[in-house]
């Protein structure tokens, strides 16, 4: 395997940054992650807008142009043989003794690149059986529109649902209203048949597969409303489910172990899986 590190290819056994690398330390980093679909970047473009959008509110430079930073990624995926993975991209604002105020000298920003493989048959076995989800209370900050790698909270909610035997954690915030998952956008299909999902304007991450499903869904003539969801609209909801460039789309079949709707993946959530692979591809 091999990974990009400021500007070298490195055999991924070697690859390393400084100790006092700032995303390191301080989780003064952001980062993006693109899926891989047969040799083929999903949403370049939507993930290079979030990067950029980002690093702006970080005030920390774009490492290179996207152009330069695409053959940067397609090189690593290229030098790894993988067709159908994640190519996951990290900017850390840079190396400096540790401070948390930013190095009075600009240093420049560090990058780095992996990719990893992911199996699509398993992938799309695990789409067809649905998984389950469980809740969480919200206890992020503010900016969660940033896509930092200061990711605890994700972390602890995500391992929780894995001892849970669940695939996702849904944030549940101080209203009993659904933020999103730990790495994901949540989705319902209402007992209405309205597709919802929380609008962007709220403290959550603007996803880029939710907002390349969305387009896909107003191409299917079905009613759509993004609006905050509450725990207990999802709970009486037909189908629920997830996006983000991991699971693409996953069906949500139970919500804390009860079932959602008739318990399997419903027509909604199957169907726009199927035409979002399409549209990525
Ligand atoms: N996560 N919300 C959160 C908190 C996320 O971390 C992600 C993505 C999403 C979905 O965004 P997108 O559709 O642009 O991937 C929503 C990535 C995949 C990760 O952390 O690995």
């Amino acid at each position: 395997r091999v990974a990009y590190v400021n500007g070298a290819y490195v055999r991924h056994a070697d690859a390393a940054v400084h100790i006092e690398d700032r995303g390191y330390q301080l989780a003064d980093a952001i980062y993006e992650v693109w899926a891989m679909s047969d040799g083929r970047l999903c949403d370049p473009e939507g993930h290079f807008a979030r990067l950029e959008r980002s690093l702006g509110e970080l005030s920390i430079d774009m490492p290179m142009s996207r152009a330069a930073l695409t053959t940067v990624l397609k090189e690593t995926v290229r030098r790894n043989h993988i067709r159908d993975g994640l190519v996951y991209l990290q900017v850390s604002r840079g190396v400096a003794p540790r401070d948390h105020a930013f190095p009075a000298e600009p240093v420049p920003p560090a990058v780095v690149v992996t990719v990893k493989r992911v199996d699509p048959q398993a992938a799309e076995a695990r789409a067809t059986a649905g998984v389950g989800v469980i809740t969480t209370p919200e206890n992020r900050w503010g900016r969660c529109d940033i896509k930092t790698v200061g990711l605890l909270p994700n972390v602890l909610a995500k391992q929780a649902a894995r001892e849970a035997g669940s695939a996702e954690a849904w944030f549940i915030d101080a209203d009993g209203l659904v933020t999103e998952g730990a790495s994901s956008n949540a989705w319902i299909v209402t007992a209405d048949g309205v597709l919802v999902t929380r609008d962007t304007t709220a403290n959550i991450l603007r996803g880029v597969t939710r907002a390349t499903l969305l387009e896909v869904a107003r191409t299917e003539n079905l009613r759509i409303e993004e609006r905050p969801f509450s725990l207990e609209e999802a709970r009486r909801a037909r189908e629920a489910f997830f996006t983000g460039a991991g699971a693409l789309l996953m069906p949500v079949v139970a919500i804390d172990g009860q079932p959602v709707g008739e318990g399997r993946p419903g027509p909604v959530a199957s169907r726009l899986r199927r035409l979002y692979i399409e549209e990525a591809r």
